[in-house]
């Protein structure tokens, strides 16, 4: 016969909130899902282990045709680049690539990266304030879209273009006030205080450079889609002044990522339902103001210059989730309930601003109560979620934290724990390993240890108690 009793727990009085209503309306029941992407997380966990990342190839592509569909059927001359830094496995880049997308960089390395997974050079934009000289002769002489972020960049670019012989088609990133966000004034040259024209006007003046187009990248998670209309006048208008003012011929303005993802950031009142703007308001926004402002130049018989966008939470954010495992409960002194699963900031960094959606796997019977939700490192830092209404859970219960695939498989770190295994669902339910969990070999990989430290036989034994 089984022993059926239950452990015995500790009496204490907790506050029942569940069924509290807002001004919104009640609270839902809690939901509770045991799939991902077609295939069943216990599987999956029994497969890969936990904590695991899941990617769905599926979700990944209708993004990028969603957002491709909602620019192109506004503007005719739309490219997409992928923003490399949002994520930047191989096997997200390779499926937005199939795609049709760009690459968008900001670093050598993530060049090196684009290049190794078969982006020719002109179909790189390379961004960021930081390019070294090797990375930028490579660029060069592989012809890729380079935007300059300031002044000693440009000098840097006209020396290498001088050497080569060649004249250099360059980009410079624009920053200006739109109203409605906080200027990112340290990339990119001013506009209204004239350092943009200026800048310009360097470049009209140099035999080696060529000014080709513009690039603004207004800011990250913009709540607020007007703030697309006005960068878009703005950048729209500095091109005419500029064109008009030094003689170049601009053919492409490139408006950067920052569309918001359906996140819940910490601090904001109203879910992601209610305040994320949808991509088409977003391309409205950008859009109409472009086709306004080249009127007279299409009218000229010149071209509409292509306009190139670098989103990248909005595209990646809800292709991905984290599975996690409940490792133990336990009682605050205040009475709080917390639980601490095996997933901790170290693979989970944008738990620091968003209050990720945290979904069971079966349905939790039990009242909900406030729960804190920590990660295992024994940090205090640790908490994946602050304060969140969860019916009781077990150890070895399984939740799904999402949306997770923007700024968490390139902002993780190995710390403490050895970083999971990622996989991606694709075709009928099939999952591949796309990143393998890290072991002691690959964390201690680049270790060296001088000879005088080297362990040696006798480590390990006990040490002589009579020295
Ligand atoms: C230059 C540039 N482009 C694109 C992006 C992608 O931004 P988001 O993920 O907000 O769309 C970033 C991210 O900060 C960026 O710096």
């Amino acid at each position: 016969m089984t022993d059926a009793r239950k452990p015995w727990v500790k009496p204490s009085i907790v506050m029942h909130r569940s069924g509290m209503v807002n001004k919104f309306g009640s609270v839902q029941r809690s939901q509770w899902q045991d799939q991902l992407a077609g295939v069943s997380v216990a599987a999956l966990v029994e497969e890969h282990g936990s904590p695991l990342f899941v990617i769905s190839e599926q979700k990944l592509r209708d993004n990028a045709r969603h957002l491709l569909h909602a620019f192109a059927t506004r503007y005719p001359s739309v490219r997409y680049a992928w923003s490399y830094k949002t994520n930047y496995l191989g096997a997200v880049c390779r499926a937005l690539h199939q795609e049709g997308a760009w690459a968008e960089v900001v670093s050598g390395f993530e060049y090196e990266k684009a290049r190794s997974l078969g982006v020719p050079g002109n179909e790189i934009v390379f961004n960021g304030p930081h390019k070294t000289r090797s990375s930028l002769e490579r660029a060069i002489a592989e012809g890729a879209r380079i935007q300059v972020d300031h002044l000693d960049e440009l000098y840097l670019i006209e020396s290498i273009a001088r050497e080569t012989g060649r004249r250099v088609p360059i980009g410079i990133r624009l920053n200006y006030e739109t109203g409605y966000t906080e200027n990112w004034s340290r990339f990119g040259f001013n506009v209204e205080s004239g350092q943009a024209m200026d800048a310009a006007w360097r470049i009209a003046n140099s035999d080696s450079l060529e000014l080709k187009w513009l690039h603004s990248h207004i800011g990250t998670f913009v709540l607020d889609h007007r703030a697309y209309g006005a960068a878009a006048r703005i950048v729209a208008g500095f091109m005419n002044d500029v064109e008009q003012k030094t003689g170049c011929e601009i053919d492409a303005i490139d408006i950067g990522g920052g569309f918001a993802s359906h996140n819940a950031l910490q601090g904001i009142y109203l879910p992601p339902e209610q305040v994320v703007p949808s991509l088409d308001q977003y391309a409205e926004e950008v859009c109409t103001p472009l086709l306004e402002a080249t009127y007279e130049r299409v009218a000229r018989g010149r071209p509409l210059p292509t306009l190139i966008l670098e989103t990248g939470r909005a595209v990646v954010d809800d292709a991905e989730s984290l599975i996690t495992t409940v490792v133990a409960n336990k009682k605050m002194p205040d009475g709080r309930r917390c639980v601490i699963v095996d997933a901790g900031v170290n693979v989970l960094f944008t738990a620091f601003w968003y209050n990720h959606q945290i979904t069971p796997t079966r349905d939790l019977t039990g009242a909900p109560e406030e729960t804190v939700i920590y990660g295992p490192l024994c940090m205090n830092i640790d908490v994946i979620r602050k304060s969140i209404l969860l019916p009781p859970v077990r150890t070895g219960d399984t939740l799904i934290v999402s949306p997770v695939g923007a700024y968490n498989n390139t902002q993780w770190l190995q710390f403490i724990e050895y970083r999971p295994r990622v996989v991606l669902v694709h075709g009928e339910a099939e999952v591949s390993v796309v990143r393998e969990r890290e072991t002691l070999a690959t964390v201690t990989e680049l270790e060296q240890l001088p000879p005088h430290l080297a362990p040696t036989d006798h480590d390990g034994q006990s040490p002589d108690p009579s020295r």
